[in-house]
């Protein structure tokens, strides 16, 4: 095959074969066709779409770059969840214990951030001594001797979904239906979970903006994943404004632990408790021990620590925090009518929490606190947003993609908000 002639059929609209597929994906990862190419192909994927079949093709063709991880030593049913991402997306942190904590195993193999989403590694991270990269036995041990492990996937895991995931990180090419459901198919096809529950996002955060492209991803990932033998589950869920009070690295940690103490944002609480109950559910545990208890009587944290221990992490260490920090005031008296979190994952993202070129090192301290959630009432300089950051000169361009990110409405008027789960 000449790629060239690949890159063209798709940006004519043409279907790709399966055996045009097979070797496109195999040739990149192997490094015979050149990022350049592929970065073209991806364009072309995202402005002209694939057919179901070129989906699921795509998915197995990036599976069967590498190999698929076997659980069967783990003596717990396995489940896992994932989220399509956002902004202020903590949620794995204290869903995965408290999972573990009522029964289950949670193996599950995280990402980074990608555009202006947060991702769970990074996250990890800012733990002094925590390690992404475990050996495949180190993965097992932490699972049995915890019930989650939340880690890097091995390098041959889905490797062409590692080097096309990078790149489209920085070529524009991350909001496109069948590049985003092979991606994260693929991974946890291949990663052997045997139920999956889907948290897929739709608001300006997420990168389905609207509800109908939204529930065609999710549908298209419940496909792929009911095809491939896993039992799998999709709940769509707001991200028009992040997900508690933290967007960034370490933030998020410290909230994340709040909500393993029992107390925390409640958005954070109730989708944790809501994603639990629905991993339980699609595994067959429903009924077991309830998620709101294992935050309340301390088994979930009790989990959390001993997993981030078993990952070389110090579960007692103090977070990073940022060397400069900037507070935005409320300009006017009222109720906070949005805030809108696409323009917040583009402010944590600018001050250093995500990344901007391929390989680059995100702040474990960077990003935004924010001070109120939408429909809260509001006085006129009292603090809205804090931006963190270890270097003065990103401030400004936090404020500026910030411009226009809040509306504060008259008080007493009712801000018409999107449910936290809205299907
Ligand atoms: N998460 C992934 O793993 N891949 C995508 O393409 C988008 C979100």
């Amino acid at each position: 095959f000449d790629v060239v002639d690949v890159i063209r059929a798709k940006r004519d609209h043409a279907e790709l074969p399966d055996a045009q597929i097979d070797w496109v994906v195999d040739a990149y990862t192997r490094g015979i066709v050149a990022d350049e190419q592929m970065s073209a192909l991806a364009m072309a994927i995202l402005l002209n779409g694939m057919s179901r079949r070129e989906i699921a093709r795509w998915t197995e063709a990036m599976i069967g770059t590498g190999r698929r991880m076997d659980w069967s030593g783990v003596q717990r049913p396995t489940t896992d969840k994932h989220s399509t991402g956002g902004v202020g997306d903590k949620i794995t942190l204290p869903l995965a214990p408290t999972v573990a904590a009522c029964g289950a195993a949670v193996p599950q193999l995280s990402g980074r951030g990608l555009g202006h989403t947060g991702g769970t590694l990074d996250k990890l991270e800012s733990i002094p001594g925590w390690r992404a990269s475990l050996s495949p036995d180190e993965m097992l041990s932490v699972l049995r001797d915890t019930g989650a492990v939340v880690c890097a996937a091995g390098a041959d895991l889905a490797p062409a979904d590692k080097r096309l995931y990078a790149l489209r990180d920085v070529t524009g090419t991350v909001e496109s239906i069948p590049l985003i459901a092979s991606s994260i198919m693929s991974k946890k096809i291949a990663e052997g979970t045997a139920a999956l529950v889907l948290d897929v996002k739709v608001g300006s955060g997420a990168f389905m903006k609207d509800v109908e492209s939204a529930r065609e991803l999710a549908e298209t990932m419940v496909a792929l994943g009911t095809d491939a033998g896993v039992r799998t589950v999709a709940l769509l869920t707001n991200m028009a404004t992040p997900l508690g009070l933290t967007a960034g690295n370490a933030l998020e940690v410290a909230e994340a632990v709040e909500v393993l103490g029992g107390g925390g944002p409640d958005d954070v609480v109730e989708l944790t408790v809501r994603l639990a109950r629905e991993m339980l559910e699609v595994s067959g545990q429903g009924g077991a021990k309830d998620p709101a208890d294992a935050l309340r009587d301390g088994t979930a944290m009790d989990v959390w620590r001993r997993m981030i221990a078993g990952q070389g992490g110090d579960p007692d260490a103090d977070l990073p925090r940022a060397r400069e920090t900037h507070t935005i005031l409320a300009p006017a008296d009222g109720t906070l009518a949005s805030l809108d979190a696409y323009q917040v994952g583009v402010a944590a993202w600018r001050l250093g929490a995500g990344r901007g070129r391929q390989d680059e090192p995100v702040q474990a301290a960077a990003g935004v606190r924010m001070h109120v959630k939408p429909g809260a009432v509001v006085r006129s300089g009292e603090p809205l947003l804090t931006l963190h950051t270890d270097e003065p000169a990103r401030i400004q361009r936090a404020v500026d993609a910030l411009d226009g990110a809040y509306v504060i409405a008259p008080a007493g008027s009712r801000p018409d908000l999107l449910p936290l789960v809205v299907d």
